[in-house]
């Protein structure tokens, strides 16, 4: 820390003297900052009409990204361009500044949430949907493009609705059970609730600085969400988003963890969070019958906290959920035995397995788990009975997202994470284990993530560019049947097959 405030302070001596001292004395890239950038991104760089400047939060934006959108700005956003008004020296200035991780850990508690609440609805609205479509067979597609969602129908395929969204949607949206909501959480930490059957957004409330996930309870009650800054979990009352109860994340000893990701275990009736810098997974139910309740009958939210021999950076459960494979740094899978709260067996799992994105079917009468890698070109099925590998397939390259559907023989996996061969989805036999069909959606471009429809019959893939598109595949005949112009469209989620945990999608 010293060594890099020196050499800061150093450059900008050499060059920018006069701009180097603010009047309190600050240096030059905190009193440039304040000068320049403070009044959108927020005096402390927490964010306010633009998005928090945070080394956690601009994780996925590398370096000379950021020098580059500070001197040229964002075309068709407020981010203006500072080019012509700071020199190179104090573009660089500012961007050491944004990389670095705040002195101390800023307050974000319950308070801090109900200041940042809004209530944009508050009456009560038509208990039907105002469009004819399936209100079950709609997608939700994030345009992380622009920073817009689009409500598709997909019956005929046409947009109903786009609305502005938060700052970098981050984890997929969740729905109530019924379908009618839709909750989203940005990277930013702002939770947003949106009815679909009348198209209007609800609420809005900010939980955290840097959020990774959120999950909605099966019952529909809560939302819990994991938190990268500061290291919480956050349950909501999802009736009007005010916060039940806020969880420090810490072990016996004091220390704080990130949370690596929370997810609903529907048969428990439980949300289930790995933990980034602790080996443990903790639990907390929400069911009445056998969990702690204060008087309102609202669950306590108690971690169980299992205890385990590695940390877990990603996660999946079998069909149960008595099961949770997670997978650890060293390329390893843990086998946890969740009501015995402990480890039964490991699975060797090469590279890095993108277990948050795996798939389950059945092969030869025995449930498999299928799941991407982002590190090499390969996917791995693993037997979910005897927990070992059935089968390495290998593809063209490492992937993220991989997609089937319980009406379709295939699944669909993407090269998303490749050096080359971005642009191809690959097709896998489910009970060849073979790939049997290569597609390019839009050769030259990045295609990802697939979805299928209600019934399975036609598949969705995003070409992931800010001009990009949804290539919609008949899914038996692998023809494509219509392209529709989207901006970067990152995810899209079919209602029913998210409500109904379809197998060849993850939640
Ligand atoms: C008038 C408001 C405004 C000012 C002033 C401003 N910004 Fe921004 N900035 C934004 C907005 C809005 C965005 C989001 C743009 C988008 O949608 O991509 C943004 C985005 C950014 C990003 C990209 C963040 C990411 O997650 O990709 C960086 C880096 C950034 N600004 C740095 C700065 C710095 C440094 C300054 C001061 C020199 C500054 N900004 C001044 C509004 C502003």
């Amino acid at each position: 820390m010293g060594a890099s405030l020196n050499k800061l302070l150093l450059v900008l001596l050499g060059l920018h003297a006069a701009s180097v001292l603010a009047a309190g004395g600050e240096i030059g890239g905190h009193a440039l900052y304040q000068a320049n950038c403070a009044s959108c991104h927020g005096a402390d760089r927490l964010g306010s009409n633009g998005p928090a400047l945070l080394p956690g939060n601009l994780e996925r934006l590398r370096r000379p990204e950021a020098v580059k959108t500070i001197s040229e700005g964002r075309i068709a956003t407020q981010m203006p361009g500072f080019g012509d008004k700071l020199s190179t020296e104090q573009i660089k200035a500012l961007t050491e500044l944004i990389y670095t991780p705040l002195a101390t850990t800023p307050e974000w508690g319950v308070k801090e949430m109900q200041t940042s609440r809004i209530v944009h609805q508050a009456g009560k609205l038509p208990d039907q949907p105002v469009f004819k479509a399936d209100p079950l067979n709609l997608f939700v597609v994030v345009e992380l493009g622009d920073h817009h969602a689009t409500i598709l129908d997909g019956d005929k395929f046409e947009p109903i609705t786009r609305f502005a969204t938060r700052y970098a949607l981050h984890g997929g949206p969740k729905f109530s059970p019924d379908g009618r909501y839709v909750y989203f959480a940005s990277r930013d930490g702002w939770v947003a609730k949106y009815d679909i059957w009348n198209l209007k957004l609800i609420s809005e409330i900010r939980v955290g600085i840097n959020t990774r996930n959120m999950a909605v309870s099966s019952d529909g009650r809560y939302a819990m969400i994991a938190n990268y800054l500061p290291h919480t979990m956050v349950v909501l009352d999802t009736r009007d988003l005010t916060p039940i109860k806020v969880i420090d994340v810490k072990d016996d000893s004091g220390k704080s963890s990130r949370v690596s990701a929370v997810y609903d275990a529907a048969p428990r009736k439980s949300f289930i969070a790995a933990l980034k810098d602790i080996p443990e997974v903790w639990e907390f139910s929400y069911d009445e019958q056998i969990t702690q309740t204060n008087s309102t009958g609202t669950p306590s939210f108690q971690p169980r906290r299992l205890r385990l021999e590695d940390y877990l950076d990603d996660f999946f459960f079998d069909g149960s959920y008595k099961h949770l494979i997670g997978s650890s740094r060293g390329g390893v899978g843990q086998v946890i035995d969740l009501d015995a709260g402990k480890k039964i067996t490991s699975v060797t799992l090469p590279g890095m397995p993108h277990l948050g994105s795996g798939i389950t079917w059945d092969y030869q009468g025995k449930p498999v788990l299928a799941t991407p890698n982002l590190k090499e070109g390969v996917v791995t099925v693993v037997d979910m009975t005897s927990w070992k590998i059935e089968k390495q397939i290998p593809t063209l390259g490492p992937g993220f997202f991989m997609r089937s559907h319980e009406n379709t023989p295939y699944a669909w996996v993407d090269v998303f994470n490749g050096t080359k061969d971005r642009d191809v989805i690959q097709i896998i036999d489910k009970q060849k284990l073979e790939v049997i069909a290569q597609l390019r959606p839009s050769p030259g471009k990045v295609a990802a993530h697939t979805e299928f429809t209600r019934d399975g019959k036609y598949a969705v893939v995003s070409i992931w560019e800010n001009d990009g598109e949804l290539v919609i595949y008949d899914a038996q005949t692998l023809q494509v049947v219509k392209r529709i112009p989207m901006k970067k469209p990152s995810g899209k989620y079919n209602v029913f097959n998210k409500i109904s945990r379809s197998a060849g999608t993850s939640h």
